[in-house]
């Protein structure tokens, strides 16, 4: 991607107009990565801060190409995760999620932000069932299969410290990586 094109991207707008800023990851052996996250009071989630943290996670998540983002990626132990799956619902925010149910077992190929090129197989439920905060400070319910409830699955584990790293089917770690240019 070229400096202008961005540029262009770093002068999107978010939420009332505010300019979103792509925020710096926390990799892989970063200490901040298995710390637990901490509640986001509900009074706060309107705030400017908040509010801004959000914009810049969307923006931080789709300039690296992720369908997931956890509030520890970006160095901020707040229980705040943005997930997109570039299909018709866009960017969801989920504040404060909370697994209500899960069901069954699916075997999936994962990768991570925060492990960039590396990528294998996990384990996560077919069906996961959680209750979140939305930005508006709604509390809301999802109920996610295959590749959403995969996600749920893996963000929320960041919120506990938890990295798929942990988590991986022996012998499947692969290495991938990025092509030049
Ligand atoms: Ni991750």
């Amino acid at each position: 991607m070229d400096k202008y094109k961005k540029n262009n991207i770093l002068k999107q707008q978010g939420r009332e107009g505010r300019y979103m800023a792509i925020r710096n990851l926390r990799y892989q052996g970063d200490d901040i990565l298995k710390k637990k996250s901490r509640e986001v009071p509900e009074e706060e989630i309107a705030s400017e801060k908040i509010q801004s943290l959000i914009d810049d996670m969307i923006e931080t998540m789709h300039r690296y190409n992720g369908v997931g983002l956890a509030a520890v990626q970006v160095g901020v132990l707040k229980r705040i995760v943005v997930i997109d799956l570039y299909d018709d619902h866009g960017p969801i925010v989920l504040i404060n999620p909370v697994v209500i149910k899960t069901k069954g077992e699916q075997e999936v190929d994962e990768g991570c932000l925060s492990f960039p090129n590396e990528f294998a197989k996990v384990i996560r439920p077919a069906e996961v069932v959680a209750e979140y905060t939305d930005r508006d400070g709604k509390r809301m319910r999802v109920k996610a299969k295959e590749l959403l409830a995969q996600v749920i699955s893996h963000e929320l584990d960041h919120l506990e410290g938890e990295l798929f790293i942990d988590k991986i089917i022996p012998g499947t770690l692969e290495y991938i990586e990025p092509e030049k240019g």
